[in-house]
């Protein structure tokens, strides 16, 4: 792919950054409130958590009530329809807050505004909007805000881009445990139902260097379950002339002294290798679980789905994985109702799931991307027959979680408790990331603690704290 990888400057932050104090300067003391509202995927949130640095070095504080906001930054999603109706119903609300406020500055950003028929029914329909910027932008935000608080028009920056790498961010993290790190951007991967490589570019890697400073740093911020984030982390470093895989970067991390746990998503089937489990294996302070999303089981599916991997390979890498890693945890993502689905190759699904056993499966039912090669294909199922699959599938992988759950009784597990969930019921996530919940009288927030499973519910192991 002739793809040139592009790094902002150093200068060009460094610029942001002094916009970001010159808005400071001028609110003379005052601390405004801004709201910043994520939809989508881990991307998203990562992404939401550097405009927030930005928001914070520009002297703000932050609020989840619209009615307090002076900004409000809405960072979308466009994977699936719903997501999208959800952005547009909540966006055009906003012409309430708006009337009551009408500082009010409301910024729409992330994945939904790259596409340019969406940009266009903002600009058009959507007035309340004074900013719009798409995912390529956001690193120059103080800009394009100080723009949109001046006034002299709106403001849209959403211009077609295969990406950039900005390196040195500020970020504004939302929790002190759990934390969200980006080792690549974008998706050269076209499977035919998604709209993500058209709005997020190509694939960049940050160098491992970068990385590894990042991760040293929040280790000694004391954060303890890191996730590192990429739409497909398997195929981290391809740009980077072979000097560092994924693996090899999972290894340097492992290096890394202290206490933590490191985890990562999305796995794509078609470029996990032996090498990946194997470092899996062999690296004590990466967990023991993977996301990884099969979409189908029938490969006449698999492969109108551009996937390039069969439902052998797939059952040929987990057996690979379980027999390395007994206590393996998988999860997946499964798409049904994809354009010309049969009733059998949904069985095909169905028993799939059934067969690998997944800890977890999402559902999704197919829903048709403008620009997508599936959105022309033809023999589109009805809205019906997706609910009925949906619910169907649902069943099935229920069943499995639960099959999950009952299998975790009497193992003892090192869990990192986050939240109460009921007055005196504290949930958290075991290492190889079974939802875990225990009764304690005192708060375990942040805490690893040794748990024995003794039964399950639902949706958690229940457990003693020993
Ligand atoms: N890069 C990740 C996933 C990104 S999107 C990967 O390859 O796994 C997250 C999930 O949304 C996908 O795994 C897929 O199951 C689902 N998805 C993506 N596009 C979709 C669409 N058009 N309709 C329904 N589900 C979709
Ligand atoms: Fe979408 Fe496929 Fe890329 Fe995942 S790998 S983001 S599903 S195109
Ligand atoms: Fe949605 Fe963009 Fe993530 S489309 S799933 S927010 S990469």
């Amino acid at each position: 792919m002739a793809y040139k990888r592009v790094e902002v400057p150093a200068a060009e932050l460094e610029r942001q950054r002094e916009i970001c104090a010159k808005i400071r300067e001028g609110l003379g003391g005052a601390r405004p409130l801004a709201f910043v509202d994520t939809y989508g995927c881990q991307q998203n949130e990562a992404d939401s958590e550097a405009l927030r640095g930005y928001i914070e070095l520009m002297g703000f504080g932050f609020t989840e009530d619209e009615n307090e906001a002076e900004l409000i930054v809405v960072n979308t999603c466009a994977v699936r329809g719903h997501a999208e109706m959800r952005v547009l119903g909540n966006v055009g609300a906003l012409v309430h807050a708006k009337a009551r406020n009408p500082r009010l500055i409301v910024a729409v950003c992330g994945c939904m505004v790259q596409q340019p028929h969406m940009a266009e029914k903002i600009k058009n329909s959507f007035r309340v909007v004074d900013l719009c910027f798409g995912p390529h932008e956001l690193w120059r935000f103080p800009e394009l805000y100080e723009r949109a608080a001046r006034r002299r028009g709106r403001v849209f920056e959403v211009s077609p881009c295969e990406g950039v790498v900005a390196e040195g961010l500020p970020v504004h993290r939302q929790g002190s445990v759990k934390a969200w790190l980006s080792v690549m951007y974008g998706c050269n991967n076209f499977c035919t139902y998604c709209i993500v490589p058209y709005v997020r570019g190509r694939e960049r890697s940050r160098e491992p260097e970068a990385v590894l400073r990042e991760f040293e740093s929040l280790v000694r911020q004391g954060y303890k379950d890191i996730t590192l984030l990429g739409q497909n982390v398997n195929s981290y470093g391809n740009d980077l002339g072979g000097k560092c895989d994924f693996p090899d970067l999972l290894r340097k991390i492992n290096d890394i002294p202290g206490d933590f746990w490191v985890r990562f998503m999305t796995s794509h089937p078609k470029d996990a290798t032996k090498k990946l489990f194997d470092t899996m294996a062999e690296c004590e302070k990466v967990c023991t679980s993977i996301h990884l999303p099969v979409q189908a089981g029938s490969d006449r599916v698999l492969q109108d789905m551009n996937r390039r991997y069969t439902a052998e390979k797939y059952l040929s890498l987990v057996d690979y994985a379980r027999k390395l890693m007994p206590d393996l945890t998988i999860t997946s993502d499964i798409i049904v109702g994809f354009p010309g689905e049969t009733d059998e190759e949904f069985e095909s699904s169905l028993a799939f799931v059934r067969k690998v056993g997944f800890a977890r499966a999402h559902v999704f039912a197919y829903s048709r991307r403008p620009g997508t090669r599936a959105y022309d294909m033809g023999d589109q199922l009805t809205n019906a027959v997706k609910e009925a699959r949906s619910h169907e599938m649902i069943r099935v992988t229920t069943a499995t979680q639960q099959a999950f759950f009952k299998a975790q009784i009497g193992r003892t597990e090192e869990v990192l408790f986050e939240r109460e969930i009921q007055k005196g019921v504290w949930e958290g996530y075991s290492m190889n990331y079974t939802p875990v919940a225990v009764a304690s009288d005192t708060s375990l927030a942040g805490e690893i603690r040794s748990v024995r499973i003794e039964s399950c519910t639902d949706t958690h192991c229940m457990g003693a704290v020993l």
